[in-house]
Formats: C-alpha cells, structure tokens, sequence
C-alpha cells in the first residue's frame, strides 16, 4: 500500500459491455477508494469474441460513469500486474457475484501475486438484485432480441440494439 496520496482501486476487467452489476462494484469502491481507475484489458484470460471493440468499451464506460470525477475510464495492454504497477493502484477490486465465481478469481489473485508480490485483491459484493448479472448473458438476450434494459444503463442499451438490431 502506498503510505500517503490518495487510495486507489484499479477495477479491471472486459466490460462487454458494461451492466449495472459492474457500476454497481465501481461506485461501491468509491467507499473504500478514493478513486477508481475501471480499466478494459485487451487480453481477457478467458479467450472470447467480443461484441465491442475496446475503444466502444472504453467510451461506454466514460458515458455511465460520466457524472463521477472520481472514475476514471481506459484499457491497458499486457499484464494486470504490469498496469497495477504504472497506475500507481493500491489495491485491485473485482466483483464476486457467487460462489461459481470464486474459483476463477482465486486462480487469477494467487496466479498475479506469484508474478508480483505487493498485490492486493479486494472482492465486493453487488446488490442481490444484481447478483445473477453477466455481460455475457446480457450480451445473450440482446442478441436474441430480449429485453435487457433492467440491466444496463440506458446508453449501454442504445449500443446493444444498434449493434444486434442490426443483425436481426
Ligand atoms: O471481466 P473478466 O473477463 O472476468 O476480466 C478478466 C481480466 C481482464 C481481469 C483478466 O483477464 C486480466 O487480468 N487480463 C489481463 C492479462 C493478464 O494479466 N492475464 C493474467 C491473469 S492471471
């Protein structure tokens, strides 16, 4: 831990696209954080297709996280801990939706702390209502033309029915 300036949380992760769950952990870290740097990886562990390029990622989260000076929105290239380093963070914060996830973010905590070993983890909790949420399932039922605006923030929806209006 840094001893003096401000604390900061990197929150990394894909955030295709971003949903309410994320927002909710982000804005929740500002209780323990002073800031937030929500941080879209161009490598994800877990190979996937993504729905959006990395800069509309990006842009999507500068939109929902607009009102919040203390949020700041980028990506980084390489290694998590390489970034956690530049960025001068204090600690990393993920979100753990249920017990199905712990298993992931334990591999990935203890796998960053082998390759650097000032890292921190911290893991909060969404609202229960949002405790079911993924961006893949959201991705999922907007591609398949349901409705997912109880899910994401309004500008986020605008995208996803541009984006798979287009394809139905
Ligand atoms: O939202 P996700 O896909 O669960 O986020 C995973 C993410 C982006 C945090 C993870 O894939 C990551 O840290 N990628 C950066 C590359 C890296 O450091 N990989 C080794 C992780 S042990």
């Amino acid at each position: 831990m840094k001893r003096n300036g401000p604390v900061t949380a990197l929150y990394p992760g894909s955030f295709d696209p971003v949903t309410l769950g994320h927002e909710d952990i982000a804005r929740r870290t500002l209780r323990v954080a002073d800031r937030v740097v929500v941080a879209v990886a161009h490598t994800a562990t877990q190979a996937k297709r993504p729905a959006f390029s990395l800069e509309e990622r990006v842009e999507m989260l500068q939109e929902v996280f607009g009102d919040e000076p203390r949020i700041e929105c980028r990506s980084f290239e390489g290694l998590l801990v390489d970034f956690f380093r530049e960025s001068n963070s204090d600690f990393v914060v993920r979100g753990l939706r249920a017990v199905s996830d712990f298993e992931y973010e334990f591999q990935m905590a203890q796998m960053n702390r082998e390759m650097y070993a000032d890292i921190e983890f911290i893991f909060l909790t969404p609202d229960a209502h949002l405790s079911f949420l993924s961006a893949s399932l959201v991705r999922e039922v907007a591609r398949l033309g349901g409705d997912v605006s109880p899910f994401v923030s309004p500008q986020v929806l605008e995208r996803l029915n541009r984006r798979f209006g287009e394809d139905r």
